[in-house]
C-alpha cells in the first residue's frame, strides 16, 4: 500500500508526451494520452533508455532509442505483451498529477 504523491501539474505534460520524476527512490514515466495521464517505470528493458523521452502512439510508449513499444495501461511490450515494465496508478486532483509508486522491493 503506497500514498498518492503529487508529481505534476496538468499544463506541465503536453499531449502525446511524457515526463520523468523520481519518487519513492524509483525512476518513474508520466505520460499524457490525449488528456489521460498515466505512468510506468522510466527505464525501457532493452537498453535503458528513459521512455519519458518517447512518445505516445495508439495507447503506447515508443522508446526514443529502438522505438520499441509499450502499453501505458498494462506495461506490456506491444511485440510480445509477456515482457511488462511497471505501471502505477495515477489520479489528478484539481490541477495535480498524482502517482501512486510502491518503493522497490530488490
Ligand atoms: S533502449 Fe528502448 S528500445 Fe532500445
Amino acid at each position: 500500500m503506497s500514498d498518492f504523491e503529487t508529481v505534476a501539474q496538468i499544463s506541465d505534460i503536453p499531449r502525446g508526451e511524457g515526463r520523468g520524476y523520481t519518487v519513492n527512490g524509483r525512476m518513474i514515466a508520466v505520460f499524457n494520452d490525449d488528456g489521460e495521464f498515466r505512468a510506468t517505470d522510466d527505464l525501457c528493458p532493452h537498453m535503458g533508455a528513459p521512455l519519458s523521452g518517447g512518445y505516445i502512439l495508439d495507447g503506447a510508449v515508443v522508446c526514443p532509442w529502438h522505438a520499441w513499444r509499450f502499453c501505458i495501461s498494462s506495461g506490456g511490450w506491444t511485440d510480445n505483451p509477456e515482457l511488462k515494465i511497471d505501471v502505477f496508478e495515477v489520479r489528478v486532483v484539481g490541477d495535480e498529477i498524482q502517482v501512486s509508486v510502491p518503493p522497490q522491493d530488490n
